[in-house]
């Protein structure tokens, strides 16, 4: 059948350790709590560290924890050079970095371009200085009798203009959060803008970080006159599925952004990197960002959102390895990250939901590129229904829906009871967890070969094997409709997405997601040699 791929020459110039990374996303307030008030922290995530190597990844991905009053968790940064004190300091930061080093893992931390928050200096300065001021122009406020601006609406739902308070007499301008109303968009057709953010990025280029990971990477540049939108059909929350066009969305202006970023990086010793979070609308605009001068990679949520079928996830290689060969890029793979339904959940839930999330994550490990774990997904943890009291997502508070507290409820570590070890003391965290993960902890699953814990272990150890030297081309093969298949290199993979068995191939097997027999069982998946 069809064989595809990118360039095959996996050695020169092709090198660099993000190429075939699996990098692990910690979420600071839900990984590990070092001091007991029920919020994870850095020194929790640093004490951690020799569990991660064991797992077996290459990187860690930290979301935000940087100064924030937290009203979306640390992507509304007020201080983009300090550590917000519910997560530590600086030092604590400059300790994670050395000692994730030190066992070998690659540190990726967020960067949040978009918007900052409503307490960062310069929002502050803004309202105080009142319109037509140097320190609005560093935000998007415009003049309006008579309602918002334009049409356009938040991603966490309402509409996408705030107004602020005028002195008597005036009339308060209103200015624009993409987000919540405490996180303002940046105007990036201000140069102090940009150079802002090449100063933040330097900052942690200096402590040590070997990359990071873009926000909303595709929504700097708004079109210029902000015209309405007219993709009216918006989805009123981002966690069913974003809006990905629009005249807020994808500008060509951006790229300009990642060629200056790329020259920055460039300067640095050891292979820095740039992950774009942006929600394209094809693979090729996705592929746009990582151009030879642009960013290193994009997630690829292509794959995250295909549902559990053979021929949507044979789509989905197809048209990934196509456009990424456009760009001679690196192809990526995710499944789940803090934003979406936990991979189980989505893929049904239970049993069922669990072996095919297992399935799913060996057919994503055995392609070429490099793969996003979302921490967790080790475990095999569900979506969790947290009670509305618990809920802090601000889209719950701005559409009622329950929003993505369910995908970020803390790790349980050992025990048998809440907080199961997430941190020194008894106390539940901030969300609290489900009284059935007794047999979910890391403990507990460690010690059971057939466990999730196993299985991600085990599969990491074995894509060493062949990651780097399998090369990037893939082999679609016909096994039938429900079934995917590729050759990748000496591997062979085949997953099962229909309800009945299917028979194996010849050779050894390395790899499979749960139990086979001489035939391969449904929402099963295996690695043959
Ligand atoms: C994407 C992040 O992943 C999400 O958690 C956040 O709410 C928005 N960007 C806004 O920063």
């Amino acid at each position: 059948m069809e064989a595809m791929g990118l360039n095959d020459q996996t050695s020169a110039g092709r090198h660099e350790w993000w190429r075939h990374a699996v990098t692990y996303q910690i979420y600071p307030r839900s990984f590990a709590d070092g001091n007991g008030d029920g919020v994870g922290d850095l020194p929790g995530i640093t004490s951690r560290l020799p569990y991660l190597r064991d797992l077996g990844v290459d990187a860690i991905w930290l979301s935000p924890f940087y100064r924030s009053p937290q009203k979306d968790h640390g992507y509304d940064v007020a201080d983009y050079c300090d550590v917000d004190p519910l997560f530590g300091s600086l030092a604590d930061a400059d300790v994670l970095l050395e000692q994730a080093h030190e066992v070998g893992l690659k540190v990726i931390v967020d960067l949040v371009p978009n918007h900052t928050s409503d307490q960062h200096p310069w929002f502050r300065a803004a309202l105080a200085a009142g319109p037509g001021s140097p320190e609005r122009a560093r935000y998007i406020f415009r003049d309006s009798a008579d309602g918002p601006p334009n049409n356009w609406r938040s991603v966490f739902g309402g509409p996408a203009w705030t107004q602020v308070e005028a002195g008597p007499g005036e009339v308060g301008q209103w200015y624009l959060h993409l987000f919540d109303a405490s996180q303002p968009d940046l105007d990036w057709r201000n140069p102090e803008v940009g150079d802002m953010f090449v100063d933040v990025l330097r900052f942690w280029l200096d402590r040590g970080v070997d990359g990071f990971r873009v926000d909303v990477a595709h929504g700097l540049f708004k079109e210029e006159g902000l015209p309405d939108t007219v993709t009216s059909a918006r989805k009123e929350s981002m966690v069913e599925a974003p809006d990905v066009e629009g005249p807020m969305w994808d500008q060509p202006e951006v790229h300009d952004v990642y060629r200056r970023w790329h020259e920055v990086l460039a300067k640095y010793d050891g292979d820095r990197m740039l992950v774009a979070e942006a929600w394209t609308p094809t693979p090729e605009s996705m592929a746009r960002y990582i151009r030879e001068d642009e960013m290193s990679q994009a997630f690829n949520f292509a794959w995250l959102l295909a549902p559990w079928s053979a021929s949507a996830f044979a789509e989905v290689v197809t048209s990934t390895l196509d456009a990424v060969g456009l760009v001679d890029g690196t192809p990526t793979w995710v499944l789940s990250n803090h934003d979406v339904v936990r991979h189980p959940t989505r893929y049904g839930g239970g049993e069922v939901g669990l072996a095919r999330a297992r399935a799913a994550t060996l057919a994503m490990l055995a392609l070429p590129g490099s793969a996003y774990l979302y921490q967790g997904e080790e475990l095999g943890l569900e979506q969790v229904e947290v009670e509305p009291e618990f809920r802090q997502d601000p889209s719950w508070f701005r559409t009622g829906e329950p929003g993505r507290d369910g995908c970020r409820v803390p790790i349980p570590w050992s025990g048998e009871t809440p907080p199961y070890g997430f941190g020194p003391g008894t106390g539940q965290p901030w969300i609290p967890q489900p009284a059935t993960w007794g047999p979910l902890t890391v403990a507990a699953e460690e010690a059971d070969p057939a466990s999730t814990i196993s299985f991600y272990r085990a599969a990491l150890a074995t894509r060493r094997t062949f990651a780097t030297s399998a090369g990037d081309r893939v082999e679609l093969l016909d096994r039938g409709a429900d079934v995917l298949a590729f050759r990748r290199g000496p591997i062979t993979v085949v997953l099962n997405c229909g309800s009945d068995p299917v028979p194996l191939p010849d050779g050894e097997v390395l790899m499979a997601s749960g139990p086979i027999d001489y035939n391969l069982p449904a929402n099963t998946a295996v690695w043959v040699r």
